[in-house]
């Protein structure tokens, strides 16, 4: 039947080719804004508010792992969702992501 609880389940949010390389794709799963992005082969779900003012990290630019706030500039550690550098000091919300074919499902259960 069904595994773990109902707030680890995965569902799917958008399909993998929706996801440009290098880049992100912002949408609201359950009203939670996430961001979800494509680095270096890797996809990886954050949250797509950023840490420092209420402003969608999606719409930022993406490079070597890392996506940049359009804003200030801080950049965001995809896998950690850390700030690398200011203004941005608090990390943010990053999900667990599994591709399952050409489908990405993310879970709304937080890493971090
Ligand atoms: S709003 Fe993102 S760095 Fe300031």
């Amino acid at each position: 039947m069904s595994t773990g609880t109902g707030a680890a389940a995965f569902r799917r949010v958008c399909a993998l080719a929706d996801v440009p390389d290098e880049g992100a794709l912002g949408l609201e799963v359950d009203d939670t804004p996430i961001a979800v992005v494509r680095s270096e082969g890797q996809v990886y779900a954050i949250s797509d508010v950023c840490s420092h003012a209420e402003v969608a990290l999606s719409e930022g630019d993406v490079e070597d792992g890392t996506i940049e706030c359009w804003l200030h500039g801080s950049c965001f550690d995809l896998a950690s969702g850390k700030p690398i550098n200011p203004p941005a000091t608090r990390p943010v919300a990053t999900y667990p992501v599994k591709i399952d074919g050409d489908d990405v499902l993310v879970s709304l259960d937080k890493n971090s």
